[in-house]
């Protein structure tokens, strides 16, 4: 930290700290986000504490039983870990409308039914307007009290005085603290009540959520500042325009990271969706050409999504290819491999590579469905619709073996899938599972005959 200066320049971005300013950040490559601020004091509670410092040997080291208290929402307790630890601080970011606020709020509702005593701070709304989303939500108990400001020193005060279990700061960007000079949501105030949050988190042994916006303008610091600060970091997304909400673990002290939550947003508020899977597919063509359905690994737990593909001649010079919710370059090379090994020529062909529903899958044991895909749009030949493919297809045209074959097959046959094509290496090592035919194949030449005639 440059000293003696007074100021140095944050990235607000991904908080990367210079004494200069710089038109890129060398960290996160995001441009024009370096703003000045002052620099913050170490807090003197820090020397102070120095005197009581003390090593112990890890086999001294005991664990209290670590209680795990249920949100209510079985989605959001697995995304946990298996619910809230008791002091833990919790980071829930997303874009601005995704249903952040909502999550929380009926969060808060059901905490508050199982007896506990909930605090709901805000910083950006008014009662009346938090009082007009709970109307929505549906009857509260007393246990939950609202309060809404934005000053660190109060917050602490209030939290002091109601001892609540659990407290929501929405959002953690609109928090300042009187000793820090820069404007509320630059990277050093939301550090400061970062830390702040964590002191009266692990010191009062109260669990705390804390909102934070992502923003790309860089106008506020945003989530990723906050990271490494925090115990758990969860992402909310989805499309604004499709009713579905991920929640994705993204760090976790906890549990297991990559756990998704799926959950759908509706007049009164958020509901878990149980079986993804069932909502993924819902509306799926039946014999149409161009469309299958794949299976894809979150977490633990499979998904299983149609993949539509469009392949027509093309009028361009350079054919135009477009992909959502797959990535471009892994559509490409897919087509490149099925150009070289497959004998199709795809070459002079534009191509539309869709996931339906809006999810974003980045999984290479999708490869297959879209080969499949394309090939079924491209030669006009339907895949019949009881049947699922998974597999990662390598350059030189190969099926390569997956994880979790067993439970993508068991969702499957769950869905009443008939017919599962998968790697032949992963076919050798999987069990007999009644009621679905399995067809392993091990390269890109035998996916045409899996089409119908
Ligand atoms: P909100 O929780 O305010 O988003 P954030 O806090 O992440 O900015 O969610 C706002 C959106 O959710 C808004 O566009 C309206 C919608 N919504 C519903 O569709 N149904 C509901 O019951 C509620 C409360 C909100
Ligand atoms: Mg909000």
């Amino acid at each position: 930290m440059a000293k003696g200066k007074g100021t140095v320049f944050f990235c607000q971005n991904c908080g990367y700290e210079s004494s200069k300013w710089m038109g890129q950040c060398p960290a996160c490559k995001e441009w024009n986000s370096f703003v000045e601020e002052k620099v913050v004091k170490a807090s003197p509670n820090t020397r102070a504490r120095r005197m009581e410092a003390k090593v112990t040997p890890i086999t001294e080291v005991s664990i209290n039983e670590c209680e795990r208290i249920s949100v209510g929402f079985q989605e959001l307790d697995r995304v946990l870990g298996g619910g809230l630890v008791k002091g833990s601080l919790i980071l829930v970011g997303g874009d601005p409308g995704i249903g952040k606020s909502t999550i929380l709020l009926q969060v808060c509702k059901n905490l508050s039914e199982q007896g506990r005593k909930v605090l709901y701070i805000s910083g950006e709304e008014s009662m009346e307007q938090i009082k007009m989303r709970a109307d929505r939500i549906g009857t509260f108990g007393n246990s939950l009290s609202l309060f809404c400001e934005t000053s660190l020193t109060l917050i602490e005060e209030v939290i002091d005085g109601e001892k609540p279990e659990v407290v929501v700061i929405d959002s953690v960007q609109t928090m300042y603290g009187e000793d820090v000079s820069s404007a509320p949501g630059s990277v050093s105030q939301v550090r400061e009540a970062t830390n702040t949050f964590m002191q009266i988190a692990k010191g009062k042994g109260i669990t705390i959520f804390l909102v934070g916006h992502v923003t790309k303008e860089g106008v506020v610091a945003g989530p990723r500042v906050l990271e490494h600060m925090v115990d758990t970091v969860l992402y909310f997304e989805g499309d604004r325009h499709a009713s579905y909400r991920i929640l994705r673990g993204v760090k976790n002290r906890f549990g297991s990271t990559n756990e998704i939550g799926v959950f759908e947003m509706q007049q009164t508020g958020l509901r878990e969706v149980e079986n993804p899977s069932e909502f993924m597919l819902e509306g799926r063509p039946k014999d149409a050409s161009g469309s299958v359905v794949a299976c894809s690994m979150e977490g633990s737990r499979p998904i299983l999504l149609e993949v539509q593909a469009l392949v027509c001649q093309s009028n361009l010079g350079i054919p135009r290819r477009t992909t959502v919710g797959a990535e471009l370059n892994r559509v490409n090379q897919l087509m490149a491999v099925l150009e070289k090994r497959g004998g199709f020529h795809l070459g002079s062909c534009d191509a539309y590579v869709n996931i339906a529903g809006g999810i974003r899958m980045v999984e290479p044991a999708i490869d297959l469905a879209i080969a499949a895909a394309i090939i079924s749009s491209y030669k006009e030949r339907i895949m019949p619709p009881g049947t699922i493919l998974f597999g990662e297809i390598g350059l030189s045209g190969e099926v390569r073996a997956v994880s979790m074959a067993e439970q993508r097959v068991r969702e499957a046959k769950k869905l009443g899938f008939l017919r599962c094509v998968l790697p032949e290496s992963n076919r050798k090592g999987l069990p007999e599972i009644e009621g679905i035919e399995i067809v392993g194949i091990s390269s890109v030449t035998e996916i045409l005959s899996l089409c119908k005639a």
